[in-house]
């Protein structure tokens, strides 16, 4: 299973990349936004500092600005996979960007519906947002089990990217029901090593060495 990064932060993405778990990045207009540096250039810093796909979205709305964009996002560097927002036009770009062997992430991923219209369009992932599902009452891991189960009868190659994560247990819950991907917040990758019984066994074990009052070495 991949770990993504869903960050605009450089040093988040650094840090990330040092702990040996980031496999990827997502970015939205937002995250980008929250940042206050350019668009294009802060796709195009991080796809140079991460080996694996960083998704970069348009921000047009019509079909020709999005293939335009989409175009331009992926001559940035050839780990760039575009995000398209989920409607009519942007399914139709994301099948005439993979005409052209261009990687696409389809965001806004809401219903199984919209996911089996992704994979037959042709997109690379689809982004379920599970925690905005949670938000409003739904069950966001229920969309995940079943977009896994229907790309699986027909064989999809469209991967499952598990999106809007909020939580651990929305990584652990993605990782049961055989999820492709999970993007994440840095704050939830620190999260995921964490356990009280670590640190206090941890200061146990010091602890009891330490009486003996021998080092290393001894
Ligand atoms: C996915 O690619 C999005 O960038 C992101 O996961 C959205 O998360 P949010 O619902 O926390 O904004």
């Amino acid at each position: 299973m991949l770990f993504f990064l869903d960050t605009a932060d450089i040093d988040e993405i650094k840090a990330g990349l040092d702990m040996g778990m980031v496999d990827g990045v997502t970015t939205n207009p937002s995250l980008i936004a929250k940042m206050g540096k350019p668009y294009l250039p802060t796709v195009q810093a991080i796809a140079e500092l991460v080996p694996g796909p960083v998704s970069g979205e348009v921000l047009a709305t019509d079909l020709e600005g999005m293939l335009d964009e989409g175009r331009r996002l992926a001559a940035l560097a050839d780990n760039v996979v575009v995000k398209i927002p989920l409607n009519v036009l942007g399914l139709r770009a994301v099948r005439i960007l993979a005409e052209e062997d261009i990687h696409t992430n389809v965001t806004l991923c809401f219903s199984s519906a919209q996911a089996l219209l992704a994979a037959k369009a042709g997109a690379t992932y689809i982004s379920p947002f599970v925690g905005r599902l949670d938000d409003v009452g739904q069950d966001g891991m229920q969309l995940i089990g079943e977009i896994v189960e229907i790309y699986r009868n027909f064989d999809f190659e469209t991967q499952v990217l598990v999106a809007s994560t909020r939580h651990p247990l929305h990584v652990v819950q993605s990782a049961q029901l055989g999820a492709d991907v999970v993007t994440i917040p840095f704050n939830i990758l620190e999260k995921l090593y964490r356990h009280p019984l670590t640190d206090i066994g941890l200061d146990r074990f010091l602890a009891d060495w330490k009486k003996t009052g021998k080092s290393f070495d001894d």
